[in-house]
Formats: C-alpha cells, structure tokens, sequence
C-alpha cells in the first residue's frame, strides 16, 4: 500500500496515547460535566480555581507513554470548556494565568525527549468564549433566553480567535507532528443550530495549518476532508475504504469510556482487550489511541499507569507485529487476527491467536507459503504440516482441513501473555 508521505510514519507509529487534562479533571466526572450538568461559567469556576496541577510530570507521563509501546501522544490543548494549557496571548484562561506554567510547553518538551511524536488536540468548541453562540451541544442550551443571549455574540470575533490560537499552537512549539480538532456537528435540535465547516473557516483553517506546518496530520473533524479521519469509541468492521483507496484512519478509545478524569467509573477494559483492540486496529490498517485521563493532580491514576504497564509488557515482546504492519490479505481461521509487515522486517504476516485451540491451528490458503513459523514472545519454533489430500486416509478424510490448509502445531500450554503471537515468514513471492 502506498501512503502519501505525511501520514506514512503516523501509519508506522501504529499506537498512541491521548491525554485529557483539564479543569474537568478536578471535578472527576467526565470532561462533559460543563454540559451533562448545564453548568455557566461562574459554576464551573471552583474547578478553574482548584486546578494547579501540582503532581503533572510531563516526562513521567511520556515514559508511561513511551514505556506502553506507544510512538505518539496527543494531549488537550483546549477542550471544550475553553480553558487553554499554554500561554496564549488571546485570553487569560490559561494555565499559565492560573498558576504559572505552561503545560502545552513541558508535554512538547518532554516528548521529544522521550521520542516521541507530537500531537495536539484543540477544540473548535468553545463554551467560555463570549462570542460562542450557544448550539445543541452547549451547557447553556436550555436557558430560556437562548436567542437573547446568542443576538449578542458576533461570531466573527470567535472565529478569529479560533484561527489566531490554532496559528500560536503551530508557531510557538517547534515541529508538531499531528492535530486532532474536535469536532463538528451540523444538526439541528430545538431550533438550535449546529456548526458547520463553515463556521470554522474550515478551509482557510486548514490553509494555515499546511503553510504553518506542512509535514503534519491533520484530523477531518473541522468537517472537511483532511488526511485521517478518527472514528470514536468503537473499531470498524473493515478497512476503511473511500473512492476505492484506503483511508488513514485512527480508533480513538478509552479505558472506562470517559476521556477526562472520571474517578467512580470503574468500567475499565482489561489490558488483554485493549491489546486485541489495537491489533484490531492495525489488522484493518488503522491505528489506535488510547486515551488516559489523568487525575485533578496531574497523575496518571494507578489502575491506568498499570494497564499501560501490562500493555507495554505486550508490546516489549511483539511490538513486530503492530509497527508499520497493516492486513495481511489472508482469510484468517476462527480465533486469530492476521496482521503483516510492509517493510523493514520483510515479509512476515503475525497470526494472533484469541482463543487457544487444541494443538493445532489451521491456517487457510497458507500451505507450502510458510518457511518458518514461531512464538514471538520467546522465539521458539511452531512445527507447520500440511495435510496432502492424497495422503488423506480413513481417520482423517472426514475432518482433514481443505487443501491448501498450513496447520501449525501449537503447544498445549497458551503462553502466558495478553495475546500470543505467531510469526510466519513468508516464502519469496507471496
Ligand atoms: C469527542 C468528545 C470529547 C473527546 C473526543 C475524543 O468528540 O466531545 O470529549 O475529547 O471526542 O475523540
């Protein structure tokens, strides 16, 4: 598969780790508490007040990142609450006016030193600009003066504002690798009206960004396409494809389905879900993020740290068959997720084994294909046969597998990792 240049190494990176920080951390019950709880700007001041940061180590939080396997973080510039992680000159809701630090600068930093891609996430919404006119989504949406309040904004102003922080974002931190707006919803509820790309400027936007930083990703949630489009919380059922070609696609998920901090929301993925979800991902030629919401200090809570942990571990022992790999063009057997590599490590298609059989697994259209077969989390060979249909006898006819069938032999113990691995290499010409 060829890629356009910009989205090749994004599509080698594979995994990343988005981080939701904010004021919203500090309440610890969604990012969306502003709207779930129809909150105005005065409400949710005691959060803004409260939030200091004090335990958020940029560097700790890369090499929990970097440690995980991931190749590239994204971290909330501005959600939609309107409250800015960097010093921009445009407002004074920032961190840098609260408490004296700009946390955009010490994540930039701290990547790089780690390694690591960078990606900012900046939100088109905005519900603490004064010029932001309230839509379906707004926590405002219910006040009884809604068409007062809005007569009073000049969009234009919003605009403006939008475009000017977005330029001081690509401009002030050096070469930014990836941007992931969110988002854009144009229906129409209660005679509210939704924004379009159009409200955004989205091409003049867009326009900036490639002029301000022409090597970088750029997400298609302005509303117009762009070079990765980011589905949310669910893994589609194929690769994505539009106009006939592949499509550069992320998986944004979470652990326990809030982004931000949600400190009585136990419902957490196990690692070995997680793990099956990113091999998912690359299998169908995406990647995934997976999103941590650090605590109302800046930690990464434990149970978070130790998923990423438990993944990292994965990752440490077959991290082969996730970088730069995509689908392998085989019909996989029940209970296995091919994936294959597209470059540097040759020609190798990874045979992820969900559900353990019983000695042998059977691998359609592969027979005489394969020259070597092993565990990748300790190397050790995997016998392949393959059963010829002239040798087929009594005991076997009925049940042998079609021909054509690779059969490995696997051992009656499942190795004990999140999801084992078996690498076949591919004989010359496949
Ligand atoms: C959404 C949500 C949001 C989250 C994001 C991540 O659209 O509004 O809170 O930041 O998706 O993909």
């Amino acid at each position: 598969m060829t890629q356009e240049p910009r989205t090749a190494q994004f599509s080698q990176d594979r995994f990343g780790m988005f981080i939701h920080f904010g004021p919203y951390s500090v309440a610890g019950r969604h990012e969306w508490v502003r709207n779930h709880e129809e909150l105005d700007v005065e409400q949710y001041q005691k959060y803004v007040d409260h939030f200091d940061a004090d335990l958020f180590d940029a560097r700790a939080i890369a090499a929990t990142a970097k440690n995980a396997g991931c190749r590239y973080a994204v971290l909330t510039t501005k959600h939609h609450d309107g409250y800015c992680l960097w010093d921009s000159a445009l407002t004074d809701y920032t961190s840098q006016a609260y408490f004296g630090r700009d946390l955009v600068r010490e994540y930039v930093d701290a990547l790089r030193e780690a390694g690591l891609h960078v990606g900012l996430y900046y939100s088109l919404l905005d519900w603490h600009h004064p010029d932001y006119t309230i839509d379906p989504q707004h926590p405002l949406r219910n006040r009884p003066d809604v068409a007062e309040l809005n007569a009073a904004k000049d969009w234009g102003t919003y605009r403006e504002y939008l475009h000017g922080q977005v330029r001081e974002l690509l401009t002030n931190y050096g070469q930014i690798d990836y941007l992931f707006f969110d988002f854009t919803n144009s229906s129409e509820i209660g005679g509210l009206k939704g924004k379009t790309a159009k409200d955004w400027d989205a091409e003049s936007l867009l326009a900036m960004c490639r002029e301000l930083q022409p090597g970088m990703v750029i997400n298609d949630r302005t509303g117009i396409p762009a070079d990765v489009t980011t589905p949310e919380q669910y893994q589609p059922v194929s690769p994505v494809i539009r106009d006939g070609k592949a499509v550069t696609w992320e998986a944004c998920q979470t652990i326990n389905g809030s982004w931000g901090y949600h400190r009585d929301n136990l419902d957490h993925k196990p690692a070995d879900l997680l793990v099956r979800m990113l091999v998912d991902s690359v299998a169908k030629g995406g990647n995934l993020i997976l999103n941590v919401g650090p605590n109302g200090r800046g930690e990464i809570a434990p149970h978070d740290a130790q998923t990423f942990a438990q993944i990292g571990e994965w990752m440490r022992l077959h991290s082969a068959s996730v970088y730069g790999c995509g689908p392998a063009g085989f019909a996989e057997p029940n209970g296995a997720i091919y994936t294959r590599s597209r470059g540097g490590l040759g020609n190798r298609i990874y045979v992820h084994v969900t559900t353990w059989p019983f000695h042998h697994l059977h691998l359609p259209g592969l027979a005489g294909k394969i020259s070597f077969a092993r565990l990748l989390n300790d190397g050790s060979e995997v016998q392949i046969s393959a059963i010829q249909e002239d040798e087929s006898h009594d005991s076997l006819s009925p049940i042998a597998p079609p021909p054509g069938t690779a059969t490995l032999t696997l051992p009656l113990q499942r190795p004990d990792v999140l999801l084992p691995v078996v690498e076949l290499t591919l004989e010359e010409g496949n």
